[in-house]
């Protein structure tokens, strides 16, 4: 004699209040309601009942049948989440990936020639951003009307205020502060009213300053040459031109050879085997004087460099832009 409708409605329902997963539950409406069911087989099997008990046993067993599949139903919605309303958490399923984010290029570079003028002595100072047309120029022997304020296209705030076009409003602040000996670096952001494919209306510079008594040009070709060795190999070449800044006399540019092609000439040093990359010079006395320093006791050197301009350089970036755009594709790279 085979088990009551009583009997298989206890059982399921027990079964099913004891199940824990979708599997499970899948299982029992197999087990219960599938071709080969507990309830299927009873249904089956009325036909060789006696006739008086059919008609309640087909009803009662059809209307166990709605209840299970309901119960079964709500069962696998339930633990599958299929409303999507979040309320069953899968603990089977795979964590999502959680990306993590790197130090912009930029950071990075900038963080690396910190180290090496930290290990050189040199300080790290920072100033503003939004800068006095005093510190951005005139301390820095540039005056109105002088024809180097168009060297610089400049965003100004009002007729005095400006953002800095340059670190070099660091050094005047710098040296307004201290007496030599001085040696700091200042690293940020500058400003330029200028966007193509090679200038970015912000951009990063890095400002070098060491004063003290019996500074010498060669003590800025000694510092510069063992700061471009740590950066890039240590047997890159530097080349000094001849240059002009108003803050600096006598002023250079200085040029490494090529990181690409090692000087062979090729498309990034416009074949000339040569890479500008600092602007420098020994502090001109009328700065000196700006700020108070006895130019009979002290000399000094300045430098500056752009930031963008080195990263590129040192991983073979060749568009300003990306370090812009924010692709996370891109800067996952460093
Ligand atoms: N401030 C100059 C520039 O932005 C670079 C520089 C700094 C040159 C210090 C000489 C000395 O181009």
């Amino acid at each position: 004699m085979g088990k009551t409708i009583q009997e298989i409605e206890e059982n399921a329902l027990g079964d099913l209040a004891k199940a824990s997963g979708l599997a499970e539950v899948e299982a029992l409406s197999t087990r219960y309601l599938g071709r080969k069911g507990e309830l299927t087989t009873f249904l089956r099997n009325i036909s060789k009942m006696d006739i008086d008990e059919r008609p309640a046993a087909g009803k009662n067993a059809n209307l166990l049948k709605v209840k299970l599949d309901g119960a079964f139903k709500a069962a696998m919605d339930r633990l599958s989440d299929a409303d999507g309303d979040g309320a069953f958490i899968d603990v089977t399923l795979p964590g999502r990936p959680v990306t993590r984010g790197t130090l912009h290029p930029v950071t990075q570079v900038t963080q690396e020639i910190s180290d090496v003028f930290l290990r050189l002595g040199f300080d790290i100072v920072e100033g503003p951003e939004v800068e006095t047309e005093y510190y951005n120029f005139e301390a820095l022997n540039i005056p109105k009307y002088h024809p180097a304020r168009d060297m610089q296209d400049t965003f100004y705030v009002s007729d005095s205020i400006l953002l800095r076009t340059h670190t070099s409003p660091n050094q005047p602040r710098v040296m307004e502060r201290v007496e030599p000996p001085v040696r700091m670096i200042a690293p940020g952001k500058v400003y330029r009213c200028d966007s193509d494919l090679t200038h970015t209306p912000m951009f990063h510079q890095v400002e070098g300053l060491m004063v003290d008594k019996n500074i010498s040009f060669g003590d800025l070709k000694g510092t510069l040459t063992t700061f471009i060795h740590e950066i890039f190999d240590a047997d890159t070449s530097l080349r000094f031109r001849p240059s002009f800044f108003p803050f600096t006399e006598p002023s250079a540019e200085v040029d490494i050879r090529c990181v690409m092609c090692k000087g062979k000439g090729c498309r990034i040093c416009s074949k000339t085997g040569w890479l500008e990359v600092l602007g420098a010079g020994m502090v001109h006395p009328a700065v000196f004087e700006n700020v108070g320093y006895d130019t009979d006791v002290y000399t000094g050197f300045a430098f500056g460099m752009g930031i963008e301009r080195i990263a590129m350089l040192k991983y073979g970036i060749d568009d300003l832009r990306k370090f812009f755009e924010n692709d996370m594709r891109f800067l996952g790279q460093f």
